[in-house]
């Protein structure tokens, strides 16, 4: 072999041309088939590989929509109603797009809740984690842009109202509206921007998923035990193990996300948006879509619109500082008796803002949604800095094959290292 060649081991040989130049079939071996992994994984693991087929499903479709859609006030929801109506297929195309948003939402909530619960943010995660939430970021400025395209009665106001926010900041607010729709007010330059970044932010998205697994395939993943693994017992190489639970996970995925699209492809969405946008017009209830809802309600607990708006970021934002204000050394809530109630009541809040957000802002729902935002804060910054230094966690396990294998007794001598069934 020629020198400054990769020795590639592939059998076939056509492969292994191209990986002796540039070695992507090894990488992917490595990555992807003998790639250490904590044997001990449940279903919650599943999830950053349906986030992933997610984000593919999103971009295929989109770009197929983009095909028929035209970007202008003028024709924008005609479009979308010939999609739906005169191109083959154009139904499914757009009601896969449009509920796989929702999918994606619930997929990425799922997602984030088992980092949250198992302590995935941790050292040495954090980036990894600060990654997730700049994908999550992305992925919100995506799905709002995508939502104005069909140009409905929803889809103007929501715009209209979201854009707004910015105003409330002192001194250049509204300069920053104005250079945000392009004009004066929402109009063709806002439609068209916006189906740009729709355009491109996926794309942005998968390079910084690419990055945040890149950075996974750095620290190794973490596990529902929230220890290290120990060693060649603890792993199970991630072919065929996690291929086939990631499998078992796809399929149930994809049943939810058909029932969706087939029977209630409308549950999710808002009937105002098949009503074409009309400026003169003013929506009795502008809601945003359910995902965005919790983060809503947060902005309209604060009586001033400039504290709401610097609140709602916040609750993001805070996501960024978690790794430092969870001052556990233990990553798992499986030990952690104390912090796990208040993890769950912060998941209840978490809901409760959700609904809220959905509800008209009048009492009760302004009272309620101010206590849920109150415990989101007060979790973050006051009960997880303190119970890491007050709560005694109950002892972690010596590695994770033990507790696998023996209800956490002892292993028999000579077990270590060997496949499951011969143990
Ligand atoms: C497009 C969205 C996303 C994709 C495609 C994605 C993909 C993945 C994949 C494939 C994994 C490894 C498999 C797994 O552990 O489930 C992973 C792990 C992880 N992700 Fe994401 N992710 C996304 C969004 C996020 C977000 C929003 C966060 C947090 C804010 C996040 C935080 C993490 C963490 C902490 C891990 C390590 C988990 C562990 O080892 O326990 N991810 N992600």
């Amino acid at each position: 072999m020629a020198s400054g060649l990769h020795k590639s081991e592939v059998s076939n040989p056509v492969l292994r041309w191209i990986d002796a130049r540039l070695p992507v079939v090894t990488m992917m071996q490595k990555e992807y088939g003998t790639f250490p992994t904590p044997r001990n994984f449940n279903y919650f693991w599943n999830f950053g590989a349906l986030a992933m087929v997610n984000l593919l499903i999103m971009i295929v479709t989109g770009i197929f929509l983009s095909m028929h859609y035209t970007a202008h006030v003028h024709y924008a929801f005609d479009s979308v109603e010939r999609i739906m109506r005169d191109v083959n297929y154009g139904w499914l195309l757009r009601y896969v797009h449009a509920n796989g948003a929702s999918m994606f939402f619930i997929v990425v909530y799922i997602h984030i809740w088992r980092g949250l619960y198992y302590g995935s943010y941790k050292a040495p995660r954090e980036l990894l984690w600060m990654l997730g939430v700049v994908i999550f970021l992305l992925m919100m400025a995506t799905a709002f842009m995508g939502y104005v395209l069909p140009w409905g009665q929803m889809s103007f106001w929501g715009a209209t109202v979201i854009t707004n926010l910015f105003s409330a900041l002192p001194l250049i607010g509204q300069d920053i509206v104005v250079w945000l729709w392009g004009g004066f007010s929402v109009d063709n330059p806002t439609l068209n921007r916006f189906f740009s970044l729709h355009y491109l932010l996926p794309f942005v998205i998968f390079g910084v998923v690419f990055l945040h697994v890149a950075a996974l395939h750095i620290t190794g993943s973490n596990n529902p035990l929230g220890i290290d693994p120990k060693g060649p017992q603890d792993t199970l190489p991630f072919h065929p193990y996690y291929t086939a639970k990631d499998s078992v996970g796809l399929v149930a995925y994809f049943a939810f996300f058909a029932i969706l699209v087939f029977f209630f492809p409308n549950m999710l969405g808002h009937p105002d948006n098949y009503i074409p946008a009309n400026p003169l017009v003013t929506p009795a209830h502008i809601v945003p879509e359910w995902y965005f809802l919790p983060f809503y309600a947060i902005l309209r607990a604060v009586p001033d619109k400039l504290g709401g708006v610097v609140l709602m970021f916040a609750s993001i934002a805070i996501l960024f500082v978690l790794p430092w204000l969870d001052t556990s050394p233990v990553r798992s809530m499986r030990f952690r008796p104390l912090a796990r109630p208040f993890l769950f009541t912060w998941l209840v809040s978490f809901f409760v803002l959700l609904y809220c957000g959905g509800m008209p802002a009048e009492e009760p729902y302004v009272t309620i949604s101010r206590v849920a935002t109150a415990y989101y804060f007060l979790y973050f910054l006051v009960i997880l800095p303190l119970l890491g230094r007050l709560e005694r966690p109950l002892p972690l396990p010596e590695s994770i094959a033990r507790p696998v294998l023996r209800g956490g007794g002892p292993l028999p001598a000579g077990a270590v290292g060997k496949p499951m069934e011969k143990a």
